[in-house]
This record gives structure tokens, C-alpha cells and sequence, in this order.
């Protein structure tokens, strides 16, 4: 669904993504792995061409990505849940969902609220409530959500795990493992925590210094002591 080939860009003299090459099919979790400053979140933020290509090629469904804009890709079916929650504070938790809808299809249905609400009920229970009384995990719910109501074919998150406490994102995640199961969506999982990641996740990526210098199936890497311990810190 999602192609990504000897992708590369800079910011200034900073070669923060090397030749990276990665792929996301309808129904699996590619996790991208890697410690503070590896390239993970240029990775996403190109692909979703908030920063400019230095060279390579991006394609989603065949479509090559590089000639579209950034405010058209969620019509196309990319959605980007970029890292820290961002919320509109004062407004509800329904009318935050609402606006995923927007740039991609028009109005968000009832069907399509219920279909959140559904996944995931702590939402249900707050939706007339203001988004900035949510805790950090419902947040995450709300930014995932908003995410889906564009009805993606790609979705991108980008450390959806950080600060949360274990119990939660085993939730979250495995929510996002059934989801994907069920709908066929095509997740990049961009994820320090590695361990989390792969026990969802159908392959792992690992970036170092903008290159990646690993690429196995998540089962693989998993069973790979010393790779696990050289890249992966557990
Ligand atoms: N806006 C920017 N201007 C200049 N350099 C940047 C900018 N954003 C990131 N960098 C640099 O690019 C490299 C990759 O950063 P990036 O944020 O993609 O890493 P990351 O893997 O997401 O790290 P983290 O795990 O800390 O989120 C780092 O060296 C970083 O300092
Ligand atoms: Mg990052």
C-alpha cells in the first residue's frame, strides 16, 4: 500500500534520512525502531511532505506521492498522527473527532462516531466533555480516532506509547492490532519502545543515524538476542 525507496533528506547540513527504503501492506504493523534522533519522525514527516525529499520515491496504492500535498493526502488515504497528542483543547472529544473527517470526506456520520465510540468506549463515555480533561491515554484514543475518521488506507503513528503506563498501551495497542486485523489498514508504528512494537507488529525496521541498519520479520528480531540487545535496549 505504502512504498517508501532510497528515501533521503536533510535539514541544512543534516543528513537526518539516509537512502531509507520501507513498505507498509494492507493488514500489518511495520514497526520503526531506533534511539533519540535515528530519523524515525523525518521518516514520517516526509512521507507526509512536511519535510521536503532530498531524493527517493514515495508511493501510496501506486500513486507517487511527491507531487501531492500535504493537506490532500488525508482525501488519498494517508492519515499522520504526529507525536504528542495534539488535541483542540476547548473543544469536546466528539467535535475533535470530527474534524478527522473533514479534510478527507466532508461530515463525519453517525455511523462513522459509533464506529469509534465502539473501538473505544472510554471515548463514549466523554464525548460532550472538553478534550483537555482527557488523561494521556485517552488522548492517544482521541488522536487515533480522529486518525480513522478520515478512513485511512495508511496510517502513520508516531510514538503513540510515550509517557503511558504499561497496562494502557497494551490496550491501545492491542485495540490497533485488532483494527488492523479486522479493516486491512496498513500501519507504520514508529516506536522507541521496542518491545511494546514488535509484540504487535509483522516486521521491524531499526534506524541508526538516519540509515536503517536492520529490517526482519518483528518475530525474527524478537528471537535475536544480540541484535535485540545492540539496537533494541531489552
Ligand atoms: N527541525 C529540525 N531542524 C534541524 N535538525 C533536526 C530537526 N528535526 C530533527 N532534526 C535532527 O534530525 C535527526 C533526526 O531527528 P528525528 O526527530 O527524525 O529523530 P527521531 O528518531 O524521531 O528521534 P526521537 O526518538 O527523539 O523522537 C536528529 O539528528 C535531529 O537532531
Ligand atoms: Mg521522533
Amino acid at each position: 500500500m505504502l512504498t517508501v525507496e532510497n528515501l533521503s533528506a536533510s535539514y541544512g547540513p543534516v543528513r537526518a534520512l539516509d537512502s531509507v527504503s520501507l513498505s507498509a501492506a494492507e493488514g500489518e504493523i511495520t514497526a520503526v525502531l531506533g534511539a533519540n534522533g535515528a530519523g524515525k519522525t523525518t521518516l514520517l514527516r516526509t512521507i507526509s511532505g512536511l519535510v521536503p525529499p532530498a531524493g527517493g520515491e514515495i508511493s501510496l496504492a501506486g500513486r507517487d506521492l511527491r507531487r501531492v500535498s500535504t493537506e490532500d493526502l488525508p482525501a488519498l488515504g494517508l492519515a499522520h498522527v504526529p507525536e504528542g497528542r495534539g488535541v483542540l483543547a476547548e473543544l469536546t472529544v466528539e467535535e475533535n473527532l470530527r474534524l478527522g473527517a473533514l479534510g478527507a470526506r466532508g461530515r463525519a456520520t453517525a455511523a462513522d462516531l459509533r464506529r469509534i465510540y465502539d473501538l473505544f468506549p472510554a471515548l463514549a463515555d466523554r464525548k460532550n466533555g472538553l478534550a483537555h480533561v482527557l488523561s494521556g491515554g485517552e488522548r492517544q484514543m482521541l488522536v487515533i480516532g480522529r486518525a480513522l475518521l478520515s478512513r485511512p488506507k495508511v496510517l502513520l503513528l508516531d510514538e503513540p506509547s510515550l509517557g503511558l503506563a504499561p497496562r494502557i498501551v497494551a490496550r491501545i495497542f492491542g485495540l490497533l492490532r485488532g483494527l488492523v486485523h479486522d479493516e486491512g489498514l496498513a500501519v507504520v508504528l514508529v516506536e522507541q519502545n521496542a518491545r511494546s512494537a514488535l509484540s504487535i507488529a509483522d516486521h521491524g525496521v531499526v534506524l541508526n543515524l538516519g540509515q536503517v541498519v536492520v529490517r526482519r520479520d518483528a518475530a525474527a528480531l524478537v528471537a535475536d538476542d544480540a541484535l535485540r540487545h545492540a539496537y533494541l535496549g531489552f
